[in-house]
């Protein structure tokens, strides 16, 4: 696991950064946090790294965005409004070989939705936020491992105690 505290947008924005130049393929991730820990400012900044150049929508209301990215495509997901996790067979989700999955309030779509790689628990903490990489198997464990071994990841403060 890594903590980090995250003082404003910028941190959490280059934190995005980080983690789009280490992900492994098909790489998913649950984005975990109240309304405002700065889950969908990280998925936005994170799908820019990976090249989106036009307008990142929230999927709110849709409850997937796709989005063309290099080898394939990445998807948004965000269930807040979802009404039961039957909703998620409609929307075919299954047949998908995505790139990247991005999903906040994974909670929401429970047993429908596939096993994070990756947890990131997002939480606000004075006027920053709080963050925690928590990684699930192989690929989870490979990708902290890379993150670590970056020196940009060392701009980011340690958590306060
Ligand atoms: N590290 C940070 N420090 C301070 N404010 C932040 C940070 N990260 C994001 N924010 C701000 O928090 C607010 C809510 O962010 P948002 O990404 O919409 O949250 P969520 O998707 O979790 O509801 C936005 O105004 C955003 O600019
Ligand atoms: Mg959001």
């Amino acid at each position: 696991m890594i903590r980090r505290h995250l003082p404003d947008d910028a941190a959490t924005r280059l934190l995005a950064e980080l983690l789009a130049a280490h992900q492994p393929r098909g790489a998913v991730v649950h984005l975990q946090g109240d309304l405002g820990a700065g889950k969908s400012t990280l998925a936005r900044a994170w799908l820019r790294a990976l090249g989106v150049t036009g307008t990142v929508r929230s999927p709110t209301y849709t409850l997937v965005e796709r989005y063309p990215v290099e080898g394939g495509e990445a998807l948004h997901l965000d269930l807040y409004r979802i009404g039961d996790a039957g909703e998620l067979d409609f929307l075919g989700l299954d047949d998908i070989d995505a790139e990247l999955w991005l999903i906040e309030w994974p909670e929401r779509g429970a047993a429908a939705l596939a096993p994070a790689d990756l947890e990131i628990h997002l939480a606000i903490d004075g006027a920053g936020r709080s963050v925690e990489l928590v990684p699930d198997g192989q690929g989870g464990n490979a990708w902290l491992a890379a993150l670590l071994d970056d020196p940009r990841l060392s701009t980011l403060p340690e958590p306060k105690p």
